[in-house]
């Protein structure tokens, strides 16, 4: 791609699913070059649809996309790749059980060595080392992305598209990421960059379009300059900068369902992060978890849900020992984990998604010639109570990432838990939908559940808890009141 003024222009792009669903309606956008040009809106507003338009995913059905000027039609990522265009998804795309240096040869087809030698020649700006042979798996999940970053310089890419990148990153990584990027663009690279988090709009973005329902609703020169209602306004199209803290009418009952005793574990690497831990979430209460990511809260949450064996310690929830997710599923217990797709499957419908659930299996499953169907009614009146933009019949693959979280949420909130395991649950989801989120959550525990809930915002964490602990280094250092603290009490036991 040739140095230019306008790196990208897409003009009248309309997209029309199989379904008559419109998720693109006449949207036109230009990303400049060496801006970060933000793409906002919420769930389902077509975003993912107009990234992988412009990254030759899919075929628009009208309008033009044309680079530096001249008019281009994608028949495929690499068209789009051979002008310098890379599209990187949610969650990184990489083959887990091959090697870093076995991706890149998947990628460059050259021998693993050559192509490891090419991606590591960006490892110096993206502070990344990582050996050729570590497999994927063992990689956390802030660094894969950085290591796709890495794939898709050694591309050539000129125009990224990072499609909602810090789902899985931590505050911290995220500030690595906002650096890491204005270092990119004063480069010379573009990025067009999708996100519901108005605090990175506010870090990162040059220019701004919005789009709601598939229709461009603004486009800001200066997003910096919009205040928090505004945006917040113009993305969901409602006034919701900061999140509500629900009211309560009672107290939580002293009658403890979760114990987690002198627990200690280790990380996937053998490496001690939880040192132990005792803590105690009382039915009808929400207790948060605060802690810079890294710092044991994985480790806590996969012991509890019964997916990661303790060193020593032990769970109980129910008054049973935790030791296998049976066991978290036996005492009533509910998990929404980071990683939607751990729990949810992309080919099967929404309705079988969430008929999987012994819950909705009595109230959805009926037999019709010999064969499960669902009965759609229990499920239709469930997704419009949580606002979701699908039908019961739709593959699950075709819904927006928000909407497919909202599922997961429908599938694991509907029944009433008792207990609630939730690992960043908003992560993907825009903020209407976790004011929603947060009311559910508030109404369960109202209903006796115990629930704990681990988020990097703390704004939403003071919003939802009525107890917030902080872990820092595997360890609780802070037990506070949710109604007698502030961010900034919190941010202090996080880092000291
Ligand atoms: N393959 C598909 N088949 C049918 N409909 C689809 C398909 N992909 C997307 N859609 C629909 O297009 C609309 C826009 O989806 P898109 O993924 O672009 O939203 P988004 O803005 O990225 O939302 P989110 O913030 O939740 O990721 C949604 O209603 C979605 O259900
Ligand atoms: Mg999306």
């Amino acid at each position: 791609m040739k140095s230019c003024s306008v790196v990208l222009e897409a003009s009248n792009i309309v997209k029309v699913f199989p379904g008559g669903i419109k998720a693109l309606d006449n949207v036109s956008l230009d990303v400049r070059c060496g801006e970060i040009h933000a793409l906002l809106g919420e769930n389902g507003a077509g975003k993912s649809t107009l990234a992988k338009i412009i990254a030759g995913h899919l075929l628009p059905d009208k309008g033009e996309i044309r680079v530096c000027g001249r008019k281009v039609v994608f028949r495929g990522p690499h068209d789009a790749l051979d002008h310098g265009i890379f599209y990187v998804q949610q969650y990184p795309q990489l083959v887990e059980s091959l090697s870093v240096a076995e991706n890149a040869a998947l990628l460059f087809k050259e021998d693993p060595l050559t192509a490891y030698k090419r991606v590591k020649e960006y490892f110096g700006v993206l502070s990344l080392n990582i050996e050729g042979s570590t497999p994927i798996y063992s990689i956390p999940l802030g660094l894969r992305q950085r290591l796709v970053l890495a794939f898709a310089l050694a591309l050539g890419a000129k125009l990224l598209i990072l499609d909602e990148p810090t789902t899985v990153l931590s505050t911290k990584e995220v500030e690595k990421l906002a650096k890491t990027l204005k270092e990119l663009v004063r480069e010379g690279l573009s990025i067009l960059y999708i996100t519901h988090r108005l605090s990175e709009v506010y870090m990162v973005a040059d220019r701004a379009t919005i789009l709601r329902r598939g229709k461009v609703v603004a486009r800001l020169d200066d997003p910096r300059k919009v205040g928090r209602e505004k945006l917040a306004t113009l993305m969901v199209g409602k006034p919701l900068g900061r999140f509500k803290r629900p009211f309560r009418t009672r107290s939580c009952s002293r009658k403890p369902y979760l114990v987690v005793k002198n627990l200690v574990a280790e990380n996937d690497y053998g490496a001690i992060t939880l040192r132990n831990v005792n803590l105690v979430v009382h039915s009808g209460e929400i207790v948060g978890i605060a802690g810079v990511e890294g710092n044991g809260q994985r480790e806590l949450v996969e012991c509890i849900v019964g997916l990661r064996e303790p060193k020593s310690g032990r769970v109980i929830a129910g008054g049973k020992i935790i030791r296998s997710p049976k066991d978290f599923r036996d005492v009533g217990g509910a998990f929404i984990p980071e990683d939607r797709f751990l729990m949810l499957a992309s080919s099967l419908t929404v309705c079988e998604n969430v008929v999987i659930e012994k819950f909705f299996w009595d109230k959805l499953s009926t037999r019709l010639f010999g064969k499960h169907v669902c009965r759609h009614t229990v499920l239709l009146e469930a997704l419009k109570k949580y606002n979701v933009k699908g039908e019961p019949l739709q593959p699950l693959y075709s819904l927006s990432g928000g909407n497919q979280q909202k599922v997961l949420l429908i599938r694991e909130l509907e029944k009433v838990p008792k207990l609630i395991i939730a690992y960043r649950p908003s992560s993907s989801l825009d903020v209407l939908s976790t004011q929603m989120l947060i009311n559910r959550l508030v109404e369960l525990r109202e209903k006796g559940a115990a629930i704990l809930y681990v988020a990097d915002d703390l704004e939403e964490l003071l919003a939802v808890s009525d107890r917030i602990i902080v872990i820092n280094r595997g360890q609780i250092v802070a037990n506070l009141d949710a109604e007698r603290t502030s961010v900034d009490e919190i941010a202090k036991y996080m880092v000291f």
